[in-house]
């Protein structure tokens, strides 16, 4: 079968958070929403019909996750990363992010250090500081558009307090997907410092060719001791309004206490169709999600096409994975407040600051692409329009 993701599906009034709280977050309604990290193609057509399925039941009561639900995620992880787990070391959560904050509660304690890796996905700042845990910044070096992480930054900035790191791999916004030898450095010194690794993985299946993810904790029996992993199929296969988010710890001592932790606030049933649907994505998306990628690469390889041949002035590094782009903007000399004005007012295109991702972010901007080639055109037409402006007024 082949699926059609230049279908433009009308996203408005459907309570979007990318498309109806356009006019609050950007003072704009009009603008192309380019942001939010969900997809504007439709959900895979197995996921649902199982939904609907459940759906026509009549009653939606409490209810458990089947040993089907286990299975499906084993085997998915073991089909598409090489990576077997026990059905005991997947937990819940009720969302990535939550379950980072439940790391950080049940594993650290107030005043402890957290290592985070900027530029990256902002939500990791206040899962930290609006618990009371410090912030280590750990900057990744960047060398024309491409970043790696600082070793000996990290090694230098590491003390007795340091307690964890949240790990984002692939890495959102730079697109990095780790490579074995980084994986095992950073793994080598957070087990000689005891620093927890929470691993956020939610874009392991956003991959590029021929670039491969690694999950952290199949690297080895120390890293598997060392980190506790979030995934979930909601970037996977655009489902992220269903809370189907999920843990894999290892080490029984970490488990215990995550486990304890989400039970304290009654938290461990989920939501009936989030289960449903992980299971029908795992067990039935697999193509899809090869055909979503390869138009996906080509949204990429167009709009950089489109900076050469148009707006030389802005250019990204291809991601190796993630939907998203980490557009350098720096030749239109704006500060980070006019650039926002740019985009939202004269360009209306709705992207997200690369400020808002950390200091190194200034002057970047992120770009979703994971939507039909027509409407990023439509926002790359009107990007130009703007720009070709710009420089008329400076002539
Ligand atoms: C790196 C990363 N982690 C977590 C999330 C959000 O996860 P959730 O909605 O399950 O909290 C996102 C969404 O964009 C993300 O990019």
């Amino acid at each position: 079968m082949t699926y059609n993701f230049d279908q433009i599906i009308d996203r408005s009034s459907s309570n979007s958070v990318k498309y109806d709280i356009r006019q609050a977050y950007f003072g704009n309604k009009n603008v192309i929403p380019l942001w939010v990290a969900d997809m504007d193609f439709a959900t895979p057509e197995c996921i649902r019909k199982a939904i609907l399925k459940r759906a026509n039941h009549e009653i939606y009561g409490y209810s458990i996750k089947p040993d089907s639900y286990f299975t499906s995620i084993q085997n998915w992880l073991k089909t598409q990363h090489n990576w077997s787990i026990p059905k005991t070391s997947i937990d819940f959560s009720p969302g990535v992010v939550p379950g980072l904050v439940f790391s950080i509660l049940a594993l650290t304690n107030p005043g402890d250090k957290i290592i985070v890796q900027t530029p990256v996905y902002f939500p990791f700042f206040i899962s930290i500081e609006g618990n009371n845990r410090e912030m280590l910044v750990n900057p990744l070096k960047e060398k024309n558009g491409y970043y790696e992480m600082d070793f000996e930054d990290l090694k230098s900035k590491i003390d007795s307090r340091t307690k964890m790191i949240l790990l984002s791999s692939p890495h959102n916004p730079v697109g990095r997907v780790w490579k074995k030898e980084e994986l095992e450095e950073l793994i080598e010194i957070c087990v000689k410092n005891d620093i927890i690794i929470a691993s956020d993985e939610i874009h392991a299946d956003l991959v590029f060719k021929p670039h491969k993810h690694i999950p952290l904790a199949s690297l080895s029996e120390k890293a598997k001791q060392q980190t506790i992993t979030f995934m979930a199929p909601s970037k996977t296969f655009n489902m992220a309004g269903l809370s189907s988010s999920f843990v894999i710890i290892e080490n029984e001592e970490y488990h215990k206490k995550y486990r304890a932790l989400v039970e304290s606030y009654h938290l461990t049933n989920g939501n009936l169709f989030g289960t449903v649907g992980t299971e029908a994505a795992y067990s039935h998306g697999a193509k899809w999600l090869s055909q979503m990628l390869s138009y996906t690469e080509k949204n990429i390889d167009f709009v950089s096409d489109y900076f050469a041949k148009h707006i030389p002035q802005i250019f990204f590094y291809k991601p190796e994975g993630t939907y998203l782009l980490w557009i350098n903007f720096k030749a239109l000399k704006m500060t980070d407040a006019q650039l926002k004005e740019f985009l939202v007012h004269r360009a209306e295109i709705g992207l997200n600051q690369g400020i808002v991702f950390g200091e190194n972010g200034t002057g970047y901007m992120r770009m979703n692409v994971a939507c039909p080639r027509s409407l990023l055109e439509k926002a790359l037409n009107q990007l130009k329009a703007a720009i070709d402006r710009l420089d008329l007024q400076l002539s």
